[in-house]
């Protein structure tokens, strides 16, 4: 969920649909605002994305020049517009992002005394407390500072009052909060980039802070209760106008997108004598280990990168998804390296399993798109993949510049540590966005092919060695965007289980370009068209010629290195997805119940 506040000169409303329109990839269930104009507090509240309430608010109208908002992506109670933030009880108002673990308690106690919930929210139980200490006579300061002792769990919460036009509290535990300094006005926000139009001053909240704001102040309690100054400042953001540029979605245009954002990302990383140029403090020869932790595509990049790492660099690597490794406290010794794989940098999980890592003597990477975020800031070293501002759901150019500077690491990794390069590399990545620009510009050979795979009900993707993770995210992007159940698995397993799913029904789209073990993949593909499967071949020249026979359809994609296989078929892998999406006519960039960034557990 995303969060915006602001005490202004100006009418409230425009402001906090224009900051929550940068925050829509955090949710776009509901939306709604609170506004407290001369004293008196009122809320206009959404189904749906954003668009609603902003058509809500044209037919009714919310003055007043203090304000807060919300975008839901629901944990408790369904999208509704009675379950939609801001929730209000009384005189107070509140938009929160996080889970609060203790509701149920807490509903149980205020019923008791007469308190009644009238959602199905965790965060109702917030507006009510609050409200009941205020009733006991507590100022809303008071009141709302004992409230969030009460509350167990992650939260980062925005409060407004009725009867107070200056005044706001904000407070975070677990979810980030950030407050943008105007001129004699006061902002809130989920992250800084939402807040980048009206001010470029921050001021991040830290773990158990509790703000008061006003139009000309902000105090800061830590966790102790002692009063605290957070530094401010002033942060460089990119607040160009977020457009399509001409294509038909978002996800249309990153795609289309990732020559330009691999030669960005290769020319921070690779200078003219290609040489690799990484942060000094990641010296690979002090690594006895590394863990590559990440959520959804991000964790496939990681598992691409571990067969790298451990073919190219030699280095014994643990890839794991962040809710599981925290979770499993795996143990952690000195001397390893542990990176940390987010688009965002704001994904809940991720960033809990770093923190699980933090103080545990090693050194902590951040691989991010979003150099303020959060994932960045706790990092000891950060890497930005500078793919540029990722708007649709589903990743794209991130992945492929996220598996660029992944195998540039293990290039670095290899050279420091003694093991020969593979041939042609790092040069032949400088083919890289040629390549990729080609096949986005042959986009009709999958066209006809996505208009087929829409009217299965399940497809299955095969992939081997370091394109398995290809198999995982091609269905995974089919899956979350055409509402088709797709499964990715390695080709070998494919024997073990899924071969008892063939028949003439089920797609199975083979990711095999001609590299060494393309025989052993083809092998299995024979398995599945003995069958009745019906294949759909991604491979090259050579691979088509060799294995295109019973096939389906064959895609063609040019010959590329066989290290950079990864890198150059996440583009068919796209492109199956989208024009799959095209011809189902779902929503290609807000795919149902997805976000593009989750920051709850
Ligand atoms: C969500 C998005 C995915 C993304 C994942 C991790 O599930 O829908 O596209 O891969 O979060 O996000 P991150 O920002 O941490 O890479």
């Amino acid at each position: 969920c995303g969060i915006v506040g602001v005490l202004g000169h100006h009418e409230a409303a425009p402001t906090l649909v224009e900051g929550l329109k940068r925050l829509e990839y955090r949710g776009y269930d509901s939306a709604g605002i609170a506004t407290v104009n001369n004293g008196t507090l009122a809320r206009r509240r959404a189904l749906g994305k954003l668009a609603n309430l902003s058509d809500l608010l044209v037919h009714e109208p919310l003055t007043g020049k203090s304000g807060i908002g919300h975008t839901r992506w629901a944990t408790h109670g369904a999208p509704s517009v009675n379950n939609a933030h801001p929730h209000k009880a009384g005189c107070v108002a509140v938009v929160h992002n996080g889970i609060i673990e203790n509701f149920k308690e807490l509903r149980a106690t205020l019923a008791a005394e007469g308190f009644e919930c009238t959602t199905d929210t965790d965060t109702e139980t917030v507006a009510l407390l609050t409200e009941r200490h205020m009733q006991n006579g507590l100022s809303p300061q008071d009141a709302a500072y004992k409230t969030i002792s009460a509350l167990e769990g992650a939260f980062a919460l925005a409060f407004l009052f009725d009867g107070y036009d200056d005044l706001m509290i904000a407070a975070r535990k677990g979810s980030p909060l950030a407050i943008g300094h105007g001129e004699g006005e006061m902002y809130v926000g989920s992250d800084a980039m939402a807040l980048a139009p009206f001010t470029d001053q921050i001021t991040y909240l830290e773990e158990g802070d509790f703000a008061v704001l006003s139009r000309s102040s902000l105090d800061v309690r830590n966790l102790h209760g002692e009063a605290v100054s957070r530094e401010m400042r002033k942060i460089k953001l990119d607040i160009a106008r977020i457009d399509k540029d001409g294509h038909k979605h978002f996800m249309a245009k990153e795609i289309a997108e990732q020559p330009t954002a691999i030669n960005r990302a290769l020319a921070a990383y690779l200078d003219q004598n290609n040489q690799i140029t990484l942060p000094e403090e990641l010296d690979f020869t002090k690594v006895e280990r590394l863990t590559l932790v990440a959520c959804g595509t991000g964790y496939y990049a990681c598992l691409a990168a571990k067969y790298w790492f451990e073919q190219i660099a030699r280095m014994p690597v643990e890839v794991d998804v962040a809710s599981e490794f925290r979770y499993r406290e795996p143990p952690i010794s000195a001397g390893t390296l542990a990176v940390f794989v987010s688009q965002s940098g704001e994904t809940a999980d991720t960033l809990a399993a770093l923190r699980y890592c933090a103080g545990k003597a090693q050194q902590i990477a951040g691989l991010v798109n979003v150099p303020e975020s959060s994932i960045a800031r706790e990092s000891d070293v950060v890497l930005p993949i500078h793919a540029g501002p990722e708007i649709s759901v589903a990743s794209t150019k991130a992945f492929t510049c996220q598996l660029v500077i992944l195998l540039l690491m293990a290039l670095k990794a290899a050279a420091q540590r003694g093991q020969p390069l593979p041939a042609d590399l790092p040069e032949d990545l400088r083919s890289l966005p040629g390549l990729l620009h080609q096949v986005i510009a042959g986009e009709e050979q999958v066209t006809a092919v996505s208009r087929e795979l829409a009217k299965a009900q399940d497809i299955i993707f095969l992939g081997r060695g370091h394109l398995y993770p290809l198999a995982l995210e091609g269905a995974l992007k089919l899956k979350e965007l055409s509402y088709i159940h797709a499964e990715g698995y390695a080709s070998g397993e494919l024997k073990h289980g899924p071969i008892a799913l063939i028949d003439e029904t089920v797609p199975v789209v083979v990711i095999a370009p001609s590299d060494a073990l393309f025989d052993k993949t083809v092998s299995n593909m024979q398995e599945v068209m003995a069958r009745g499967g019906k294949v759909i071949l991604v491979t090259d020249a050579k691979g088509a010629e060799l294995a295109s026979e019973g096939v389906a359809e064959t895609l063609v994609l040019p010959h590329v290195n066989s290290v950079l296989t990864p890198i150059l078929y996440a583009v068919p892998a796209q492109q199956i997805a989208y024009f799959t999406a095209i011809a189902k006519g779902t929503d290609v960039d807000q795919p149902r119940n997805l976000a593009k960034s989750v920051t709850v557990e």
